[in-house]
């Protein structure tokens, strides 16, 4: 019997699984270059605690399962639930702020899709504890810092940056009602991701009278924050929110990303707890998929029965960035080592394949990474094997060795040989 993989996942076999640390690997490093440490939570959680605060979107994507207790709990569709209910668990003995970061496996109900799985890793970096919108700020430089280390600029990829504090007060100050805004949020956020005339009939059906929908669509045409902040109607939340913008700009700025940020009314976030400053990254080739997304939550900790603590912070997927990676040229295959191997050791004559597995075992014991053939005997064979490992060097037990006891040491990238006698190169190796 054949059973297929699940729809939606994907095997990691070890060329794929080279390409995934490197990923991950550059994720980790510009997470501590920005200090924010890492942590780490269960794959599963209560069931409701995705249904309180994430949105229908999620909701309706999540693999739920009952456990033999009879509680309903789901796999984790993202992070930053469990972030925050561990965070409330000790609020009062973590320093502020929290800078934390962690790469979780996630799985979302999703249809699979160019970018978009059932199954996928993504790097959350997220800030509790800061209030000032310079936490936002090191948020944003720290996404962009990673993808300026993986080799994208600016030409590549753009930051666009809104706040939900300010659109709340523009459409409030045009005739919404406060419990309207969720439902037109995520609305406004699948207006790049769908038809227009998809997104009309969303919209007509969320609010459907017309002259509030002309309003709508009048708030989301604003280009520049300048246009915002000279207009004469704008209300006292909306200037502050507006102002807070600004300074983020400011800030980007002296942090020297400013080249790759820019202000956009169109960016919502689907998800429901963002509470003021959201951004999305974008690959400037138009690609509908947004690479990154994040913002801030002021609220979620303290809905999750925690004190009134502020948050702000981004999530952003393997699947995506790998595809941009690709088309730009900065991810090949065949780039990456799927193992890195100080030895391989080769042996010319089969009777020496016991002295063979002794060498390997001490080399390894010495802290080297070492392999050797199962092929005694035929030489060209296992030199063949010793290419393809992709060793640094080879070392060969043959003739010297019968004769001399000496190994012959090859590196395998200038093709220079010596030799060496057993205890002398394993003392090399110990450093002693
Ligand atoms: P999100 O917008 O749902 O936000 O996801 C963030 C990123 O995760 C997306 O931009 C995308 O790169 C990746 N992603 C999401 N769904 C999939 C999928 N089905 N397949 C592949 N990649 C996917 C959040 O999850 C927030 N919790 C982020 C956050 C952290 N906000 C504050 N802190």
């Amino acid at each position: 019997m054949k059973i297929p993989a699940v729809k939606g996942t994907r095997d990691f076999y070890p060329p794929q699984m080279a390409v995934r640390n490197f990923i991950v690997d550059g994720w980790k490093a510009a997470s501590l270059r920005s200090g924010f440490e890492e942590y780490d939570g269960p794959i599963f959680e209560h069931l409701k605690m995705y249904q309180v605060k994430s949105g229908d979107e999620i909701a309706e994507q999540l693999f739920s399962l009952t456990d033999r207790g009879g509680r309903n709990l789901a796999i984790r569709p993202e992070m930053t639930p469990t972030l925050a209910r561990m965070v409330n668990q000790q609020i009062h003995a973590l320093p502020r702020p929290i800078k934390w970061f962690s790469v979780p496996r996630l799985c979302r109900a999703e249809r699979p899709q160019k970018g978009r799985l059932r199954e996928f890793f993504q790097w959350n970096i997220d800030i509790i504890g800061a209030e000032d919108v310079l936490a936002d700020a090191e948020v944003i430089f720290c996404a962009v810092d990673y993808l300026k280390s993986a080799g994208l600029t600016a030409k590549d990829i753009v930051v666009k940056i809104s706040s939900r504090k300010m659109l709340a007060s523009l459409l409030e100050a045009v005739g919404l009602e406060d419990n309207q805004l969720a439902g037109v949020y995520a609305v406004l956020d699948k207006k790049a991701k769908i038809p227009d005339e998809a997104f009309e009939a969303m919209l007509q059906e969320t609010l459907p009278d017309a002259a509030i929908r002309g309003k709508v669509r009048k708030v989301m045409s604003a280009v520049r924050l300048d246009d915002l902040s000279q207009a004469a109607a704008l209300t006292e939340q909306a200037k502050a929110a507006v102002d807070e913008l600004k300074r983020l700009f400011d800030l980007l700025e002296k942090m020297g990303i400013s080249e790759y940020v820019q202000f956009d009314i169109g960016v919502v976030r689907g998800l429901a707890y963002y509470t003021g400053v959201v951004f999305e990254i974008y690959d400037r080739g138009r690609s509908p998929r947004a690479l990154c997304g994040g913002g801030r939550y002021d609220n979620l900790l303290s809905d999750f029965g925690g004190p009134k603590v502020t948050a702000t912070g981004m999530g952003m997927g393997d699947c995506v960035l790998e595809i941009l990676l690709r088309e730009k040229g900065l991810l090949r295959d065949g780039d990456l080592p799927t193992r890195k191997l100080d030895y391989y050791l080769v042996t010319a004559d089969s009777s020496l394949g016991q002295k063979a597995v002794e060498l390997a075992a001490a080399i390894r014991l010495r802290g080297r990474r070492c392999d050797f053939s199962y092929k005694g005997g035929n030489l060209g064979k296992q030199l063949k094997q010793a290419d393809q490992s992709g060793a640094a060097k080879v070392i060969i037990l043959g003739e010297e060795y019968s004769r001399d006891q000496m190994l012959v040491i090859k590196d395998m990238k200038s093709g220079q040989q010596a030799q060496a006698g057993w205890e002398a190169f394993l003392t090399s190796l110990s450093g002693a």
